[in-house]
């Protein structure tokens, strides 16, 4: 038994890894929050810490006051670097601190290999080059799209949908590419649950892969048509259009990104491009499902199929 601190556990990710760290019972559990939350501790059979993330010794203190060994990041801060740099710091300054995952969880390398791609990319950057400074022994998680975003809106659900390149909702799509690529999708429980079984392991590889299942973008769609019983208007962007930076717009993606649609062609485009490169077709040597076969990851039909049966057609708008 450690002590296991999950900062951003109050919602998303973080949650989902909380509950699974809960439901196991071996470690003793912490979220670190920037606010005070005794109900959501209470719910969740967790202490809910309070830190102030622009105060790295602040935050040092709360990791030692706790006997904190192993830190999860799973903040969400959109580009603001300076959270997750001093919780690394405080991290590392922990005497009783050993491990951190930093908060990546991203499809692939993308923050390494493409740093420069978006805020988020160049946050995921810094915080890799961050922990790598540090003494603590840490690992970068990658685990393709997220198979939640493809959810629909009356799902109860701890991450929201947030339907990239094909917007169920709506029956329609915007195919990067051929659309005979594969993309690994992961539910988010099953990347919990790798990782609370990944605090077992003596040693992490400094980059760990969790693979839900691969499918082309042709499979889902098609996956998603039989489980709304209807077909779609699927648009396909061509290797082409995307290096002149176009991709079709989907109905909900207003909604989703909250931006100009001029940045949003930006955006989609840049990682249209990363589906024609076969980015996301993870191929890693060492994945954490060879380590713990017993995880039996969601297929994506089954996935479709519960969120999708028999839904309010009448519901227009997806939930954010
Ligand atoms: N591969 C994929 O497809 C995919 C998809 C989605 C997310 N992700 C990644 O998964 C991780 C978790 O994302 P998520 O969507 O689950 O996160 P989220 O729910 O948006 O946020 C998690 C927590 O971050 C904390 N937070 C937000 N802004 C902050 C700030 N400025 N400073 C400090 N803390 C802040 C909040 O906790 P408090 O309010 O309690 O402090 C929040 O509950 C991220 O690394 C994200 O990039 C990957």
């Amino acid at each position: 038994m450690v002590v296991v601190a999950v900062a951003g556990g109050s919602s998303g990710l973080g949650l989902t890894i909380v509950q699974a760290l809960t439901a196991q019972g071996k470690h003793e559990v912490l979220i670190l929050s920037r606010k005070e939350n005794t109900e959501l501790g209470k719910r969740l059979g967790a202490l809910v810490v309070a830190v102030d993330y622009r105060s790295a010794k602040s935050i040092e203190s709360a990791l030692e006051a706790n006997n904190v060994d192993t830190v999860i990041c799973t903040i969400s801060s959109q580009g603001d670097l300076e959270p997750e740099q001093n919780l690394i710091l405080a991290a590392d300054r922990s005497p009783i601190t050993r491990r951190i995952i930093p908060s990546i969880f991203a499809g692939f390398t993308y923050p390494v290999k493409y740093p420069d791609s978006s805020p988020v990319a160049k946050a995921k950057s810094e915080a890799i080059k961050a922990v790598k400074r540090t003494s603590l022994e840490y690992t970068a998680i990658y685990n393709g799209i997220f198979l939640d975003y493809y959810a629909a809106p009356q799902l109860k659900a701890n991450i929201p949908p947030w339907p990239l390149f094909v917007d169920i909702l709506h029956e329609s799509a915007a195919v990067p590419g051929s659309g005979d690529d594969l993309v690994v999708f992961t539910h988010s429980t099953d990347i919990a649950k790798f990782v609370v079984s990944s605090l077992d392991l003596p040693k992490w590889r400094e980059e760990s892969y969790i693979l839900g299942e691969k499918l082309t973008w042709h499979e889902i769609i098609k996956l998603a048509e039989d489980a709304k019983g209807s077909k779609f208007n699927v648009m396909h962007d061509s290797e082409t259009d995307l290096r002149a930076g176009r991709v079709s717009m989907l109905p909900s993606y207003g909604k989703m990104f909250q931006l100009p649609e001029a940045d949003i062609q930006d955006l989609l485009s840049t990682a249209g491009m990363w589906f024609v490169n076969k980015e996301l077709d993870l191929n890693p040597e060492h994945a954490l499902n060879k380590k713990f076969p017993e995880i039996k990851p969601m297929k994506v039909k089954d996935f479709l199929e519960s969120s999708w049966n028999g839904t309010d057609a009448t519901v227009l708008d997806i939930k954010m």
